[in-house]
């Protein structure tokens, strides 16, 4: 039962000391930053989804009027409350306890911030609380929608030969990698495909899910598939740029690694419900070979043919006979 609940509400309960590694990665900080600096205007209203430490908050509010900052867990209200007093327009900023899955402003709102990102759009609840807050708020105040931060995620997934033996020890778990650093234990087998381009403010789909080929660009074990979720978290119209943000790669091991060599095609089927648990997408992945498969068809075929052609024979024999 406590097992069920955990799994349920992961990423839903980030402990307090956890919020203390988000603090200290630079480019979420960096990135997040930038990108509420750019999209906040002076006077303007925010409302941010999950406010944690209230850290985003506390960017917004250096040029907004007000923030409305909405966190569900108890520990977390009360330590951003008393992060926000210490720092300077944190006056500006109320923290409200209530589940981002419900709550709406009591106004309209201009920018709304929202990071319940996990890679992959799993474990954490950003596409449903979303989904939800824009049904709940075109009915309120019937639109224009506010501007998301971030505006989109793009998600991918890459065929790589993962080495997951460990001093003699083999284990292939799931394991996270971070995506600004090189990776010795990874060796990449093709490009990343990409199977989903989510703009927050459009109508979207909450399965994620891909049923497609990658082309093998090296020979390998295929054993390991590699999920990107990088997020625009905005677009400046002005240099044509984005600001972005990678969530950590993580790294499925395959039930059956495949032999690959150049130029193979495997197909790649997966779908799961956006904030699922991990094993959402390796439960329903399935990697094949695409050309090996064609290829025994092909041979099939081939038997088939000449097997019809020596009945055709046979039979001209037996007339003959
Ligand atoms: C990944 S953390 C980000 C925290 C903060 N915005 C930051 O960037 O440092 C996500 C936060 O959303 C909160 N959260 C998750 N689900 C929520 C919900 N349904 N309603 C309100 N807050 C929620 C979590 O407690 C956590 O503090």
């Amino acid at each position: 039962m406590q097992n069920k609940f955990e799994s349920l509400e992961l990423g839903q309960f980030i402990p307090l000391h956890y919020h203390h590694n988000m603090l200290n990665d630079n480019n979420r900080m960096k990135g997040f930053k930038e990108a509420i600096n750019l999209v906040v205007k002076p006077g303007a209203k925010v409302l941010e989804l999950g406010g944690g430490t209230g850290v985003q908050s506390f960017f917004a509010a250096q040029k907004a009027q007000k923030v409305y900052c909405v966190e569900r867990n108890p520990e977390l209200v009360s330590a951003a409350r008393s992060f926000l007093a210490r720092n300077i327009n944190g006056d500006k900023i109320e923290v409200i306890q209530a589940d981002a899955l419900y709550y709406l402003p009591p106004e309209p709102v201009d920018v709304v911030i929202c990071e319940m990102l996990h890679t992959g759009l799993l474990r954490e609840k950003q596409m449903s609380v979303i989904d939800s807050f824009k049904k709940r708020y075109l009915e309120k105040f019937d639109g224009p929608l506010p501007v998301f931060v971030p505006e989109a995620s793009i998600q991918a997934i890459q065929p790589i030969e993962q080495n997951f033996h460990f001093e003699d020890f083999y284990a292939p778990t799931i394991l996270f990698q971070d995506p600004y650093a090189t990776h010795e234990r990874s060796k990449s087998l093709g490009d990343p495909e990409v199977f989903q381009l989510l703009s927050y403010a459009d109508p979207f789909n909450q399965i994620c899910h891909w049923d497609g080929e990658i082309i093998m660009a090296e020979n390998g074990q295929l054993n390991a598939l590699r999920l990107i979720t990088r997020n625009i978290l905005a677009v400046n119209m002005l240099t044509y740029s984005t600001i972005d943000w990678h969530t950590q790669y993580i790294i499925f091991p395959l039930s059956v690694p495949l032999t690959v060599t150049k130029g193979d095609h495997i197909s790649i089927r997966f779908s799961y419900q956006g904030g699922a648990p991990l094993n959402a997408l390796s439960d329903s992945l399935q990697v094949c070979f695409v050309n090996k498969l064609a290829s025994v068809l092909q041979s099939a075929s081939e038997t088939l043919h000449c097997s019809s052609n020596l009945q055709s024979e046979i039979a001209e024999t037996a007339n003959i006979l």
